[in-house]
């Protein structure tokens, strides 16, 4: 039987706000899936080999829940333009070249490699339009140990001349893209109407017939930026908010996660917690391109479900730790906004939003659950200053938050693998 057990300072977030700490403590899987986090390794285990990690923090793997693949060459590029200005000069072109299945290939490689080496194993990604790059794009995923959602990009008005589909190549691009992806263990489709402004009715009409009858997870952008919500309002003068756009088409529910919602007003809010739609808040993205502040402790007050992402490359951080500490620092804004009157994230809550929000998006439980896949990193401070007193598990893990460390990630295990070791 394949058995892992780790041993060291075993952090996990099994619940909003609360974390869980077993220091010299012994986390266990068999084949792949945990079986428990134990203070003295139980007799069963008796002479199995054990890793011993020391004092490092041994964590839940973090997961990112919305990023652009095709982006991440043009990290920290046109930030100082507005949502639909960077759209239509830096990530449009971008994304084009991704006809070329070399560039794909090399650059898929390479950004597969960074989430693992930072830790993330779970993704729910947008490629781009193109249906092999986007199949390179889930090879290469699959290939470095990273799992969860990727979705063949749809959009069919408002590309421009080099990133568009018509209606027809659309829908037969996706469909042959769903065939070719059968095969991929780890990484499963989920389709991706852009957002409202880059797909035609008869699209998105399509879509959502094809999402109720094979039971399709879907992913889009809402509410992100004032402009972009005018425009929709124009575009579908029939809904009187962003959300019913979707909701119109059947693209409203359990297995609907929703970038940013930003601008999403108390009604779009509980429409989002009744229908059970995942919205992603992407802090370092909100502030980079002036898109808004999102109340994130007011959406999680009024029950809707919320997750990270590191909205590459509207995000400058790919580093899921970089962006629970930039959604601790959004909500101190928001609450400045909200004339104090509203609380900001403490470092646990953010923490529970990088690793366990949006776990029951991947089937899976929150924390360490027994019986779900092993995903784990083992972290280091060690290269941190001397603190000038002992410090708290909670403490370390706050201070490895902030701290942006190269290097810090020691091992990673993804659905039960090991996946990266500094010393491999
Ligand atoms: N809305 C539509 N497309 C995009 C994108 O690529 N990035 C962001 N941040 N918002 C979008
Ligand atoms: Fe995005």
């Amino acid at each position: 039987m394949a058995l892992t057990i780790l041993k060291g300072t075993i952090v996990s977030a099994p619940a909003p706000g609360r974390l869980e700490v077993t220091e010299g403590g012994f986390l266990a899987a068999e084949e792949g899936r945990v079986s428990g986090v134990f203070p003295v390794l139980p007799e069963r285990y008796a002479g199995a080999a054990v890793e011993d990690w020391g004092d490092a923090l041994i964590l839940q793997a973090p997961m990112d829940l919305h990023l652009h693949a095709p982006q991440y060459p043009m990290r920290g590029c046109g930030m100082d333009l507005p949502l639909l200005d960077w759209l239509n000069a830096y990530a449009f072109p971008t994304e084009a070249r991704f006809s070329d299945p070399d560039y794909a290939r090399e650059l898929y490689r390479a950004l597969a490699r960074e989430l693992i080496e930072s830790g993330t194993t779970r993704v729910c990604m947008f490629s781009s339009l193109h249906r092999e790059a986007t199949l390179i794009l889930m090879e290469e995923l699959e290939r470095a140990g990273v799992t969860g959602f990727v979705g063949k990009v749809n959009m069919d008005r408002n590309g421009g001349k080099n990133l568009q589909e018509t209606t027809e190549e659309s829908r037969r691009e996706t469909l042959l893209w769903l065939e070719a992806c059968q095969d991929f263990q780890h990484i499963r489709p989920i389709l991706t109407p852009r957002f409202i402004p880059s797909c035609t009715d008869e699209l998105m009409d399509f879509l959502g017939q094809l999402a109720a009858e094979r039971s399709l997870p879907v992913q889009s952008h809402l509410s992100e930026n004032t402009g972009e919500i005018q425009w929709v309002k124009e575009l579908h003068p029939d809904c009187s908010q962003y959300w019913e756009c979707y909701a119109k088409y059947g693209l409203w529910n359990r297995r609907t996660v929703m970038a940013h919602c930003v601008w999403s007003d108390e009604r779009e809010r509980r429409a989002m917690a009744e229908a059970g739609v995942l919205a992603v808040h992407c802090p370092d993205s909100n502030q980079n391109l002036c898109s808004g502040t999102a109340p994130v402790k007011t959406m999680l007050r009024e029950g809707v479900r919320v997750a990270l992402g590191s909205d590459i490359a509207g995000g400058d951080r790919l580093n899921m730790l970089d962006v629970a500490a930039s959604a601790i620092r959004a909500s101190k804004a928001r609450r400045i906004l909200d004339n104090w009157e509203t609380e900001f994230l403490t470092v646990a809550e953010a923490w529970y939003l990088a690793v366990s929000a949006g776990a029951s998006f991947f089937g899976a439980r929150p924390g360490f659950a027994p019986g779900e896949p092993l995903h784990a990193l083992v972290l280091s401070d060690s290269g941190l200053p001397r603190p000038a007193r002992p410090m708290t598990p909670a403490e370390r893990l706050e201070r490895c938050l902030y701290h942006r460390q190269r290097d810090a990630v020691q091992a990673v295990w993804s659905e039960g693998r090991r996946v990266f070791s500094r010393t491999m």
